[in-house]
């Protein structure tokens, strides 16, 4: 598959944050349908010193505030994109970029929010929390950890937002330099006020890991617990395989209807050919990030038959008890499977 079939964004600005964070502007390529809702990311392939990487940003920006897209990258210790993107990406530099993707995201901004963010996990939070201030009603508590004040991405706005909105927003920050690590004790007693409002958590896995754990105790039920978990990728999420290496297993096959785009399509779909691999070599434009079961682009609604997920890191049971499977990961296992893409 050649470069050019991917969307290129521009860089249009970067500005450091943090000394050892940068946000940077991008400009979406014309024809491609860049919208996104808040908290939802970008898939990058960045041309690193190392060759060719894929990865996850979320956007910090708001699509109902903010007329840009601009994402926030903090390094990590032996980050090959975070400090790539950090010493040497410079403006109008074009990057192959994936359409945004990701579930992330509020159903209702009416409701009240209990957010949470450890370091650069603040990116899609602060898209959350200024798409709330700006078209809902609810009110918004944020909980922001980081190492020391000067690691605090973003300090600023979050100050002007919080004055703004006496009301309605309340941040708290979090230092682990002077608090200590947010304990699980420590969390239960700070979340137990507001244990009918419901949750987004991003930020390092022990952080999201104790922040579930303390929400589970005080009894907030999964359903209204949302979090973000970006891997690096095994496989190149912009390698979309060919016809030829999708279909070619020979084998049996399944009828498969596939709703997506407004459109319906009808398939035999070799039984050994994953979901998301067998509609790319459709040419369909079925969504997906990872190809890999942990970041949920792909999620799509099974409405008839059954199907085989080999990994799912990321569907709660709730997920899928509503029907949702992952495409990059699901086989077919009935003769007949119905799928839709919402
Ligand atoms: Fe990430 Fe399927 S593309 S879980």
């Amino acid at each position: 598959m050649p470069d050019s079939a991917h969307p290129r964004v521009v860089v249009r600005e970067i500005v450091r944050e943090t000394d050892d964070a940068c946000s940077v502007v991008l400009e979406a390529p014309d024809g491609v349908d860049f919208s996104y809702q808040p908290g939802q990311f970008l898939t990058l392939r960045l041309p690193t010193g190392n060759g060719l990487v894929g990865r996850c940003y979320s956007l910090c920006s708001s699509p109902h505030v903010d007329g840009e897209l601009r994402i926030a990258v903090k390094r990590v210790r032996e980050g090959i994109a975070s400090n790539w993107i950090n010493e040497a990406l410079e403006v109008g530099a074009e990057i192959e970029c994936l359409p945004p993707s990701g579930v992330f995201v509020p159903k209702s901004f009416d409701e009240n929010l209990l957010l949470f963010a450890g370091g650069s996990g603040i990116t899609p939070v602060l898209s959350i929390l200024k798409s709330a201030l700006a078209v809902g009603t609810g009110q918004v508590v944020l909980v922001y950890a980081n190492e020391h004040e000067n690691s605090v991405i973003f300090a600023d706005r979050l100050r002007e937002l919080a004055e703004a909105n006496t009301d309605r927003l309340h941040v708290i920050h979090w230092l682990v330099s002077v608090q200590g690590l947010p304990s699980r004790a420590l969390l239960r007693a700070f979340i137990a006020p507001y244990s009918s409002y419901t949750a987004f958590v991003c930020g390092p896995s022990p952080f999201m890991e104790t922040v579930t754990h303390a929400l589970r105790d005080c009894d907030m039920p999964p359903t209204r617990i949302h979090i973000e978990r970006f891997q690096t990728f095994a496989e190149d999420p912009f390698d979309i395989p060919t016809t030829a290496a999708a279909v070619e297993d020979g084998g049996e096959t399944a009828r498969l209807t596939v709703d997506l785009d407004g459109e319906t399509h009808e398939y035999d779909w070799p039984r050994q050919t994953k979901l998301l691999d067998f509609l790319l070599a459709q040419g369909l434009k079925a969504p997906y990030s990872c190809r890999q079961g942990a970041c949920s682009a792909c999620a799509c609604i099974l409405d008839e038959g059954e199907v085989k997920m080999l990994t799912n890191e990321i569907l709660e049971q709730e997920d899928i008890d509503e029907g949702y499977v992952l495409g990059c990961q699901s086989l077919p296992v009935t003769d007949t499977v119905k799928i839709r893409y919402s």
